[in-house]
């Protein structure tokens, strides 16, 4: 047997799959919505008999080895690698010249994880890393779990140790082991040197680097910081890592929620805890990518900030971090106007965001070793977002004096008025409202507008502008059959009064509906063109509708000697039926828009049935209507 037919042998393609997406049984199958193409209905299919996966919408398919490749984005040696340590099978014995240059690395990485760890556990050069890590309470068995290890004080030990496995100096330099001379001279020395060594893993934990944290001893002497982290390269993103999420992922899911904290310490000692769906952003920003990676597990994160960052109203570099397509930053003035970032939630809809503040000055690490009371306090009294920042902000204000109504105004309207849900931006408006005792509406006039609303005012100015236009068209096309009266009879087919603009408009041509039919029919149809008679039609126009109307009819004759006075009856032809088809679409969109909004509001209303599928009917009709329209 083949290490790939004895990997998928010992996996089911169900429980891998499962683990990416929502698996639903059907029959003997499950069926989940593919995750390879946009689809609300699931077509992806997977067969445990035959331990395959198909897609009905997308075609995409084969076993499970396509599936994590597809996924993860992974050549087959690369999942090959993945699935062999979630099957247990090892693989045969390695050769670093083989592999590719991404499991080569990940294998250096690997090696040089073991050699740190080993050394943390078992060399007199580990002695005062092993006494520290005790003192704070890490037993053998969290360092175990970790892999936590230690560089020693050395220039060149672990790429000794690497080149002697059959690592090259190219490659260990790849995996941010090494750093290059900077002298020219092209010689490589350790990149971790006297540290305590943290792993960093990918979700399904390949290590991929290292957070390597200076011994307190030992702190400022090497003029860098108190963590020296892997650098960016093909094994490494920091943007694309959450520290700890590849032994929390299955508690996110199994609690429903995720607890991000700042530091890899932090996650490390709630896990020792219990606490095991914590992640770390690990100080950096959090990103697109981040937020993307708890996709997958849950879409309730849960912020626990130390007390002295949420009472900065969280300027920290964790909450900085929340920037992302659901959840941005913005900057808003506190009360002194100084400026400050605040957690956005403008996009938030698809994330529910909690914040919970731990007890003053300390960090989740100490908080749950030495008051754990307070954490699972912290944890349970998690405030939604906008709540947190409705605390915060009017924490230590006068309400009752004008100057504290206008700071807390100032600190929260642009913050209710990034909600993308009127609903909601309404609650907190009315809210701040009861508090300030004061009307909404002025909260309301006096809330920033949003990115949103000036698009939406745009939107407003083009259909605006789009209104003036039906109105020239509509004009256009009267003048027009006032010049061409032949074309009366095609127009009566194709544009009933209400396709036209403007309401002189409608009357005229409605008039001109009823005098065709009165003199045309009679009188000279029998021609097969009908001629106006411009004095006539004038008079009754006037006799039925009275002067603005004739003013109007007077107007469309001069337009159409000014505009088609050279046009002859081919080239008017086009033009009326060009105007007709362009008319008739507005007026479809328009009822389109009406019947869309309709629908909306009759939905959350929960109403009648009925109601709602003749609308719907209408609806679809319609949108045939228009397509038709547009070739
Ligand atoms: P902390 O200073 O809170 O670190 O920084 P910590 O994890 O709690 O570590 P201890 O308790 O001091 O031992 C939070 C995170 O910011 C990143 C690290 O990922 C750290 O976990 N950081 C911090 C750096 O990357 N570089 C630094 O110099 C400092
Ligand atoms: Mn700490």
């Amino acid at each position: 047997m083949t290490p790939s037919e004895e990997v998928k042998n010992k996996l089911d393609i169900v429980e891998v799959i499962r683990e990416y997406i929502t698996l639903k049984p059907a029959g003997r199958n499950f069926q989940a919505l593919c995750p390879f193409h946009n689809e609300k209905t699931p077509s992806l299919v997977i067969s445990p008999d035959k331990q395959i996966w198909h897609c009905f919408g997308c075609a995409k398919g084969g076993d499970v080895f396509t599936f994590v490749m597809e996924k993860e984005g992974l050549a087959f040696g690369e999942a090959l690698r993945l699935l062999a340590a979630k099957a247990g099978v090892s693989l045969p014995e390695y050769s670093p010249e083989l592999a590719s240059q991404k499991n080569r690395l990940l294998d250096a990485v690997e090696t040089a994880a073991a050699y740190y760890h080993r050394l943390l556990m078992e060399s007199p050069v580990a002695n005062a890393a092993r006494q520290y890590l005790a003192e704070r309470g890490l037993t053998e068995e969290v360092l175990t779990d970790w892999q936590i290890g230690f560089s020693p004080d050395s220039w060149d030990d672990v790429i000794i140790y690497l080149k002697g496995k059959g690592f090259n100096e190219r490659d260990i330099l790849a995996a941010g082991l090494a750093v290059q001379k900077g002298d020219g001279s092209n010689r490589y020395f350790n990149r971790f040197r006297g540290r305590i060594m943290f792993p960093l893993a990918d979700v399904n934990a390949n290590i991929i680097g290292f957070t390597a944290r200076v011994l307190p001893a030992n702190e400022g002497k090497d003029g860098m910081g108190k963590y020296v982290n892997s650098p960016q390269g093909p094994l490494y993103d920091k943007s694309k890592i959450l520290f700890g999420l590849h032994r929390a992922k299955t508690a996110i899911r199994e609690q429903g929620y995720v607890i991000i904290v700042e530091g890899q310490m932090d996650v490390i000692t709630a896990h020792q805890f219990g606490f095991k769906n914590v992640v770390a952003s690990s100080g950096t920003a959090l990103t697109d990518e981040q937020i993307k990676l708890l996709d997958r597990f849950t879409d309730n994160l849960l912020f626990a900030l130390d007390a002295d960052a949420a009472g900065q109203l969280a300027t920290n570099r964790a909450s900085q971090a929340i920037i992302n397509q659901d959840i941005t930053m913005v900057e808003a003035p506190d009360r002194f106007g100084r400026l400050h970032s605040y957690i956005d939630s403008a996009r938030s809809f698809k994330k529910n965001i909690k914040v919970a503040m731990l007890p003053s000055g300390k960090d989740p690490d100490e908080a749950i070793r030495r008051d754990r009371a307070g954490w699972m306090r912290a944890l349970t009294e998690a405030k939604p977002l906008m709540e947190y920042y409705f605390d915060r902000s009017l924490a230590g204000l006068h309400l009752e004096t004008a100057e504290g109504k206008r700071l807390a105004s100032q600190t929260l309207l642009p913050l209710i008025g990034r909600l993308p849900n009127p609903v909601e931006k309404d609650f907190y408006v009315k809210k701040l409202a009861d508090l300030l005792d004061v009307d909404a509406k002025f909260l309301y006039e006096a809330m920033p507008r949003t990115e949103l609303e000036v698009k939406t005012n745009q939107v407003k100015t083009e259909a605006l502008a789009g209104a003036q236009r039906e109105e020239i068209l509509s004009e256009a096309l009267l003048a027009l059959v006032c010049k061409f009266p032949a074309f009366i009879s095609y127009l009566f087919d194709q544009v009933l009064p209400e396709y036209l603009a403007g309401e002189l408009g409608q009357i005229i041509y409605k008039n001109l509906i009823l005098y065709y039919n009165q003199t045309a029919v009679n009188a000279d149809a029998s021609l097969g063109v009908f001629v106006l008679d411009y004095g006539d039609f004038r008079r009754w126009l006037e006799a039925n509708n009275g002067s603005p109307a004739t003013a109007q009819l007077d107007k469309l004759m001069i337009l159409g000697e000014k505009d088609f006075g050279d046009y002859d009856e081919a080239t008017a032809r086009v033009e009326v039926k060009r105007i007709a088809k362009t008319l008739k679409r507005s007026y479809f969109n328009g009822r389109l828009k009406e019947l869309a909004k309709l629908i909306g509001e009759l939905e959350s209303q929960n109403a009648d049935r009925a109601e709602l599928n003749g609308m719907m009917l209408e609806f679809n009709n319609l949108t045939q209507e228009i397509r038709k329209l547009l070739d």
